[in-house]
């Protein structure tokens, strides 16, 4: 596949995508929770960015634990939402703007509340219920959980089921007690999963983001987790588990899911299905190239970049394993610079000494350090946004960025619904600072536009709180800012379909002999500046000689020829 002309590529490969965290995005009954309608009423800004497609975090009927990463029913939509007719809705408009949907597929675990999980609670240990997910029994007198795991949001991966005198068996959740563990060894869940993939198929989804692929699949004994050094902060004790992250038997899972997929493409001429991993695989190259076989996951994100400091050598480390990996077996990154779990860009990137987070539920790490300079950090994800358009491969951009919304750090605890923050008694500050309701106009009594006044005129509070100054953020304050962070997306994506996506999908890590970072995608060089100073690049570079700058992060400080801005991408065309 590498070296394919456009016409070749599959839309997914190169594709421009667009995380909605549906809570967060627009409300259109004015209870303060974002819905499905408002999604379908704020299309053609969505249009105004050029995207190919939604992704939408999960949005299927969840007592909201864990803001439906706890799925009680995978085949409906979530009531606070909206209904499976306006999730149609939704569909046939975006199809309209030529957009198409993604679903957010959570297999490693449901919500407590899924019929499956309450009927296994009322069932007999070694009943068949029970063998859908992990339940055993405790160590010694029953007392003790089945092994030492620990949950990924704090305590113990295990929960004791007290409700029978004659039972007191105890479940695994590798993330909260609310979200038990599936075991994909069972023909129940093997085919319950199976259903859900043709149910959303059948109404025109294109494809699954999939959840928390690292600790789907156990060791089948649960050996206890090797001791770990006291450098591994509470909330990465699981990630380096072995018996539970990456795990081989997590393959099988894929491969299932990949052919069910493809038995469904074959029967439906024309779709062009695809499913992309998220697992936290950065500096582990050999980890995505066996989770991207051609019978596994089409695409994994790449959060290489996402997690790496403002700073040359980091940069270019983080490009060079997803080039690696592209350029010799074809599969194209899936780039990302937030998500709805990790600190805002902005935020992260305006401190001097950034260091970042190793771990996506490690958001306390990114706070400490210097003063955090927005306007700093304003400008360098300007620079991280120019680069991540001209590359190969997709982008995924999560809602708000392109407003340059910071991280909001101060909620008070009372408003914070985090479960990071709950279970770690506040000790981990968790998510909530990148999930505030989005602000798309000035107007305060309507919470900046997010939400529509209900028909009594009413207006609820939003469920996170906004921050006082959010309306100089939003929307309408940046579609009259030509100098906007709006305004650089929408240029840098037309600069993508006219100069990056003509390009093939292959790239490399140029030496151009300086501070900067250097890119090449066939006719296209793209530099980056990442240091506080002006930085001029030598025009008789090979690499350079016969190309002319064609897009900048920073348009307006185009003036000297072959100088690049402090903070800031330049793209190069022959
Ligand atoms: C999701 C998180 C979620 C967790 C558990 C993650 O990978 O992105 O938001 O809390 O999975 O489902």
């Amino acid at each position: 596949m590498a070296g394919n002309t456009p016409l070749q590529r599959h839309w997914w490969q190169d594709a421009l995508i667009y995380q909605v965290y549906v809570r967060s995005f627009a409300d259109s009954t004015g209870d303060g929770i974002g819905d499905i309608e408002g999604i379908r009423s704020r299309l053609d800004h969505l249009d105004s960015l050029g995207i190919d497609a939604i992704w939408l975090n999960p949005c299927y009927p969840s007592p909201q634990q864990d803001h439906g990463y706890d799925v009680a029913d995978y085949f409906g939509i979530h009531d606070e939402y909206g209904t499976l007719a306006d999730f149609d809705a939704l569909l046939a408009d975006a199809e309209q703007h030529n957009i198409k949907i993604l679903m957010d597929l959570v297999p490693s675990h449901c919500s407590n509340e899924h019929e499956w999980f309450q009927a296994a609670l009322l069932a007999e240990p070694g009943s068949a219920e029970r063998a859908r997910f992990y339940f055993r029994d405790g160590k010694g007198d029953g007392n003790e959980p089945p092994n030492n795991w620990r949950a990924a949001f704090g305590g113990s991966a295990w929960t004791r089921v007290n409700d029978r005198d004659d039972d007191g068996q105890w479940y695994l959740g590798t993330f909260t007690p609310h979200q038990p563990d599936f075991d994909h060894t069972h023909v129940d869940v093997k085919q319950h999963f199976a259903d859900i993939f043709e149910f959303w198929f059948d109404r025109g989804v294109a494809g699954f983001r999939v959840d928390a692929v690292a600790p789907t699949g156990k060791h089948p004994d649960l050996p206890d987790q090797p001791p770990v050094g006291a450098d591994v902060g509470i909330l990465d004790i699981t990630w380096v588990n072995p018996y539970t992250v990456f795990r081989p038997e997590g393959h099988d899972v894929w491969r299932e899911f990949r052919s069910t997929l493809e038995s469904y493409e074959l029967r439906h001429p024309g779709r062009d299905l695809m499913m992309v991993a998220e697992a936290y695989a950065v500096r582990r190259p050999e980890l995505v190239k066996e989770f991207t076989q051609p019978d596994q996951f089409h695409q994994m994100f790449s959060f290489d970049l996402m997690l790496s400091p403002w700073e040359k050598g980091s940069i270019e480390l983080a490009l060079r394993d997803p080039f690696e990996i592209l350029n010799s077996t074809g599969v194209a990154p899936a780039w990302t610079l937030n998500n709805h779990d990790i600190q805002r860009i902005v935020t992260r990137l305006g401190k001097a000494d950034a260091h970042l987070p190793e771990s996506w539920t490690n958001n306390n790490l990114a706070l400490s350090g210097a003063a955090i300079d927005l306007e700093l950090g304003a400008r360098r994800s300007r620079a991280m946004t120019a680069l991540i358009f001209a590359l190969p491969g997709s982008l995924y951009l999560y809602q708000g960025e392109e407003l340059g919304l910071p991280e909001v750090l101060d909620i008070p605890a009372d408003y914070r619904e985090d479960p990071i923050f709950h279970l770690t008694d506040g000790a981990e500050v968790g998510r909530d600072g990148c999930r505030i309701p989005l602000p798309w106009n000035t107007d305060v009594s309507t919470s900046f536009g997010f939400s529509k006044p209900a028909a009594d005129g009413s207006v609820g509070e939003p469920w996170l709180p906004q921050p006082a100054g959010w309306g100089a953020y939003a929307l309408a304050t940046a579609e009259d800012d030509d100098t906007s962070m709006l305004e650089l997306y929408r240029t840098a994506s037309d600069a993508r379909a006219e100069f990056a996506i003509v390009q093939p999908l292959r790239a490399e890590v140029l030496d151009l002999g300086h501070d900067l970072v250097g890119v090449r995608r066939g006719g296209l060089v793209i530099v980056v500046n990442a240091t506080m100073q002006p930085v001029a690049v030598d025009l008789e570079h090979p690499e350079l000689s016969i190309a002319r700058p064609v897009f900048s992060s920073e348009p307006n400080e185009m003036h000297t020829p072959g100088v690049i801005p402090a903070n800031s991408t330049v793209w190069f065309a022959s």
